[in-house]
């Protein structure tokens, strides 16, 4: 645990790696380096309720899975999340599944976000993990030489954490990336013309597998959280207001959005919750600047369509620990040297991915007839090939890291 000591400055702490951001990725990256032996201390900027109350996709990647495992935080996912070896894509009138399992012999796992952050807080909390909660006025200083630390308030106390290394998962909103200089990073980014408003509804799931619908409509999803516990999403304009939609409203845009066969299935209710979130595709390069390192949302979004925002993060935390474990063994400073460029070259992937699976997916304000008619050849090119139903598996299901 990070030595915690009192002076005139107020809470002066040393540790290994000091993590901003508790979400699921900081909070990853410290149990699993706690199982190396080696010390983290978060600083997060809500409560722990709040970070709890952020909902977000539940699909996990077999990679996410397995670090889990790893970090010994897998047994209720084992116990309760739901395999899922394929989905249903539908256009107009036609659907098809694609089949996760016969095309790349794995699945993903249907698992709440919400619950899987849980589960790590739980875990921090029984190693008697450091995590401090409400920290205000986060400031990272003298990274570029071996003695990095981060300044902030906690509680009106002023505290400074000293440390080997900085793992930002703050988040796109975070100090971390920002505390990059200009001239040394670069972004891109895309936003995309429309939102999704969502509800979650404690009804039973209309597939036991999700689906993805496009309609001259537009986008609709049909997801979930368990069998009682239903997500739903809709394209709706950017501007628009979940105010300006009743749940009664929301149902039957959905339900001319997905086939008729589930339309009449579906069992609607009230909405436990009713949110509209923007889509957008940012990527920030280099991932690291000399002993801040980013992770997750800091460096990289992606649009929702097809849940590769954790997974990316997943991945990126994948590197960090790895490379961190091996300086601490070794001292050999190889892992954290290729830590950006590794991974970037699997973040630029999944984004392809979900700007791909979002193009074919929405209809856009632009778009033109033509447009339209590539996206329904394409979609009937993956109806119907073999080669691209596996490309698409292979990229949903996650690439290798
Ligand atoms: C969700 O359940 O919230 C969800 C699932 C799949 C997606 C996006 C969101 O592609």
């Amino acid at each position: 645990m990070g030595q915690i000591r009192s002076s005139y400055l107020g809470i002066c702490m040393r540790t290994n790696v000091a993590i901003i951001g508790g979400g699921p990725s900081g909070l990853l990256l410290s149990q699993l380096l706690h199982k190396s032996g080696i010390d983290s201390v978060v600083l997060e900027r809500k409560t722990r309720d709040y970070v709890l109350g952020r909902i977000r996709a539940g699909v996990l990647e077999q990679g996410l899975v397995s670090l889990l495992e790893e970090a010994g935080c897998a047994d209720r996912l084992h116990a309760e999340g739901f395999l899922h070896d394929g989905t249903l894509i539908s256009y107009g009138d036609t659907s098809f599944r694609l089949d996760f399992a016969e095309n790349t012999g794995t699945s993903v796992v249907v698992y709440g976000q919400t619950e899987l952050t849980r589960d790590l807080y739980d875990a921090r909390e029984k190693a008697d993990g450091k995590i401090l909660y409400n920290v205000e006025d986060v400031a990272i200083h003298d990274l570029e030489n071996d003695a990095p630390c981060v300044s902030f308030v906690h509680d009106g106390v002023q505290g400074k954490l000293d440390c080997d290394f900085i793992a930002g998962c703050d988040g796109f909103h975070g100090v971390s990336r920002k505390t990059m200089p200009e001239s040394v990073r670069k972004e891109y980014e895309k936003v995309y013309p429309f939102g999704w408003l969502g509800i979650l509804s404690e009804t039973p799931p209309v597939n036991d597998e999700l689906i993805y619908a496009t309609s001259d409509r537009g986008f609709a999803l049909c997801s979930m959280r368990n069998e009682t516990l239903s997500r739903y999403y809709i394209q709706c304009e950017m501007s628009d207001d979940p105010g300006n939609w009743s749940d009664e409203a929301f149902w039957d845009e959905l339900k001319r959005r997905i086939p008729e066969t589930f339309a009449e299935q579906l069992v609607t209710g009230p909405s436990i919750e009713k949110s509209i979130a923007p889509l957008r595709s940012f990527v920030t390069e280099p991932m690291r600047w000399g002993r801040l390192f980013l992770c997750g949302d800091a460096a990289h979004i992606v649009p929702p369509t097809g849940a590769k925002g954790l997974n990316t993060a997943a991945s990126d935390v994948h590197y960090l620990y790895r490379g961190l474990t091996e300086y601490y063994a070794t001292g050999s400073e190889k892992g954290i040297d290729d830590y950006s460029e590794k991974a970037l070259s699997r973040v630029w992937k999944a984004e392809r991915f979900s700007w791909w699976f979002s193009s074919l997916m929405h209809r856009f304000p632009d778009q033109s007839e033509f447009d339209h008619k590539m996206q329904i050849a394409e979609l009937e090119f993956l109806n119907s090939n073999r080669a691209a139903q596996k490309s698409m598996a292979e990229n949903y299901v996650g690439l290798p890291y």
